[in-house]
């Protein structure tokens, strides 16, 4: 039985890329997973200024959200980050937020298991390969962490259309699987 958390970072309600992270929770829910569910929408989540104050004083800053959910970050097993694929990327307020982990960096966290679901409108690997890339750059920092899976799902455009899409099944098996 692992600590999973989930960030979802879509701000859209029905988001497609939610619809993934829900799925996956509830296969990771059934095999009696401890899970956590945050959503990035209406949080605060203040850019990294670069102060490094943090290195020394393990906190950040800023008192905002984003500073709780780096906190409940570090003290779980598994991670899982849902978001919308912008511009062939990770979505702003997902990189933001990853940006915000200085306090932790080669500092004390749990986590060893990284997953990533994403969405997109056009399909094909190449939609999805710089948004992969860029996330294994920030978990590359987090020695040994590990990208255990991740599910992309092209073709969605309109919010809500992830209810039909065969993905949604992946991503409950790929929950189902933490153990
Ligand atoms: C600013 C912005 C940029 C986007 N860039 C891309 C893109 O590069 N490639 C693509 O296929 N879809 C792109 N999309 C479409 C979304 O990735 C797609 O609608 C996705 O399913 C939204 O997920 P969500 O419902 O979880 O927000 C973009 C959407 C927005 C709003």
């Amino acid at each position: 039985m692992k600590r999973v958390l989930v960030i979802s970072s879509s701000f859209r309600e029905f988001s497609n890329s939610d619809g993934l992270a829900q799925e996956f929770i509830q296969g990771a829910r059934e095999n009696n997973n401890t899970v956590e569910y945050i959503s990035l929408a209406g949080q605060e989540i203040k850019f990294c200024t670069g102060c490094f104050t943090c290195q020394s004083t393990e906190e950040c800053v800023f008192e905002d959200d984003a500073s709780r959910i780096v906190k409940r970050m570090a003290t779980a097993d598994v991670l899982v980050f849902a978001t919308p694929i912008y511009y062939f990327e990770m979505s702003g307020q997902m990189k933001t937020l990853l940006d915000r982990t200085l306090p932790i960096y080669e500092k004390n966290y749990k986590f060893k298991e990284v997953y990533l679901l994403a969405t997109a409108i056009e399909e094909g690997d190449e939609v999805f390969n710089a948004t992969k890339e860029g996330f294994l750059g920030w978990i590359k920092c987090f020695e040994g962490a590990e990208l255990k899976g991740t599910i992309f799902a092209g073709g969605l455009n309109e919010a809500g259309e992830i209810n039909s899409h065969p993905a949604r099944k992946e991503a409950y098996e790929m929950g189902r699987s933490i153990s």
